[in-house]
């Protein structure tokens, strides 16, 4: 049976421009709906403690009024908790979150946040959300996750996608080995954080990879060819790219 590679389609820099002049427009939940129609898997999006992008309307929308399953970014603070427990969407993925920064700029520490962490991933479990870890590319790392009861790692991209030639090459063993290594020990492997139809095929090769989370590029992308467009792009860059590995395994 073919691979199949799952897009998740990040909406929060709609959010962004909509904020930069704190009007309605334009709408990250019409994004969503038009993401689902041009063959997203799934909506990402990430409540921010400061709210700089997505808001806690455009959350309970996008958990009451989408079909496709809602993969809520959260930091792991009993805020959040409260409300991913209130809006119950399929997926939680726990990032690390720091006021000043422009991004998600790493994995977690989940080998340092074990005790913490832990309660999150007990409590969003027993609700039925499927819990991921944001972490960097690391055995360790992976390890921990699997230790303190998270089924799927998101692996973190970001360094793969800023490097350049060799030190690219040596980003992406990284992100194979994290790869092979998480699925051995039985999690589900997702990936994310600044791809482009240029670097995502090499990413999208990866025959353990589930999952791929993309936003900023595709926001952006639309801005010259439309949301509709640029997400079927990227979709068929990541088939074609799921074609070629031949890295076959049953669905
Ligand atoms: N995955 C996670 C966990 C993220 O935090 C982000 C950024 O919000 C993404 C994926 C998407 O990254 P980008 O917007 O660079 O595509």
């Amino acid at each position: 049976m073919t691979r199949i590679l799952r897009l998740g389609v990040n909406i929060d820099h709609v959010a962004t421009i909509r904020n930069a002049r704190g009007g309605p427009d334009p709408d990250p939940v019409r994004a969503a709906r038009l993401a689902a129609q041009a063959g997203a898997d799934g909506i990402v999006a990430h409540l921010r403690e400061d709210r700089r992008h997505i808001s806690d309307s455009d959350m309970e929308r996008l958990a009451r009024d989408i079909d496709l399953p809602l993969n809520f970014e959260m930091a792991a603070t009993d805020e959040m908790l409260e409300i991913a427990l209130r809006h119950r969407p399929h997926a939680v993925c726990i990032v690390p979150e720091r006021r000043e920064e422009r991004t998600t700029e790493s994995g977690l520490n989940v080998i340092g946040g074990h005790n913490h962490l832990r309660r999150f991933i007990d409590e969003l479990t027993q609700a039925g959300i499927r819990v991921s870890l944001f972490v960097d590319p690391e055995a360790d790392q992976l390890d921990a996750a699997k230790q303190v009861g998270a089924p799927v790692v998101e692996l973190h991209t970001g360094a793969y996608c800023a490097a350049q030639g060799w030190r690219q090459s040596r980003e992406l063993d990284r992100l194979i080995a994290a790869a092979e290594h998480g699925a051995a020990a039985g999690l589900e492997i997702h990936a994310g954080h600044g791809l482009t139809f240029a670097n995502v095929a090499p990413v999208a090769a990866i025959r353990e990879v589930a999952e791929l989370n993309i936003g900023h590029f595709l926001i952006g992308e639309a801005i010259f060819s439309g949301l509709d467009s640029a997400i079927r792009r990227m979709r068929a860059i990541m088939d074609k790219a799921v074609a070629e590995s031949g890295n076959i395994r049953s669905a």
